[in-house]
């Protein structure tokens, strides 16, 4: 297919999109690469801002670069673009994670399109869980849309969700009496609104620092 180059206002545009993306601890652990007059960007993960304590095997990093790279493909078809990801394309450089070829998208658009204005809307939400179930069509819903993205989300019943939040108790307990993971905590903990790491401001007070808002005892509970 010929390549259709991406102007500048255009490649700022996605990027400024993509990286509104969730990540560990706000750390941002991604880097992306436009080389002028071409059509593809490219995703790399970025060293500086990994977790050698709390995230050894680079989960974390991973999912907040894939989420990073799905805002980025939602953008694309905002603008027109059909983006055709490669995951992993170099072997040999295990920061490359994605590169990402932008074809015009065709009379018919691409589907992704319509989740752009959640983009700049989601956000992380710190508050306890309601006992709100969450509706039996919305969880059909993201099953569905979870499914069109090669993945299987397991809503997990009561024995599971007991079984995780013990498992997250033990790991908190853990963490707390890890010396080196406090300080690693505490390097990416900011005061008031925070641009990277994790500001105070919209932390309900019995969240002194992050941790994950584990406190339903019955699955699924809706947070506001
Ligand atoms: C892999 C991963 C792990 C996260 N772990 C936690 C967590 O343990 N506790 C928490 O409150 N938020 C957690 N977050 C949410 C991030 O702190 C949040 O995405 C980041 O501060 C940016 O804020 P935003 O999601 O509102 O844009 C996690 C996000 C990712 C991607």
């Amino acid at each position: 297919m010929p390549t259709t180059p991406l102007t500048r206002p255009l490649v700022t545009s996605l990027i400024e999109d993509a990286v509104t993306a969730p990540s560990m601890h706000n750390a941002q652990p991604w880097r992306f690469v436009h080389r002028t007059g071409g059509d593809t960007i490219e995703l790399y993960g970025d060293p500086s801002r990994e977790m050698p304590r709390e995230d050894p095997d680079h989960r974390g990093l991973h999912l907040g670069c894939g989420a990073a790279l799905f805002n980025l493909r939602v953008a694309a078809a905002h603008h027109g673009r059909h983006a055709v990801p490669r995951l992993l394309p170099a072997p040999d450089d295990p920061w490359r994670l994605a590169e990402v070829k932008l074809t015009p998208a065709g009379a018919e658009g691409d589907e992704l399109a319509v989740l752009h204005p959640a983009v700049r809307e989601r956000h992380t939400s710190r508050f306890p869980f309601t006992e709100q179930e969450v509706p039996s069509e919305i969880l059909a819903e993201l099953r569905a849309a979870a499914a069109l993205e090669g993945c299987r989300l397991v809503v997990p019943g009561a024995w599971h969700t007991d079984t995780v939040l013990n498992l997250v108790h033990t790991s908190e307990l853990f963490e707390a009496a890890d010396e080196a993971v406090r300080a690693e905590v505490a390097t990416w903990m900011r005061g008031g609104a925070a641009d990277e790491g994790v500001g105070t401001e919209g932390i309900p007070d019995r969240h002194p620092r992050e941790t994950l808002t584990a406190g339903t005892s019955a699955p699924p509970r809706a947070a506001p």
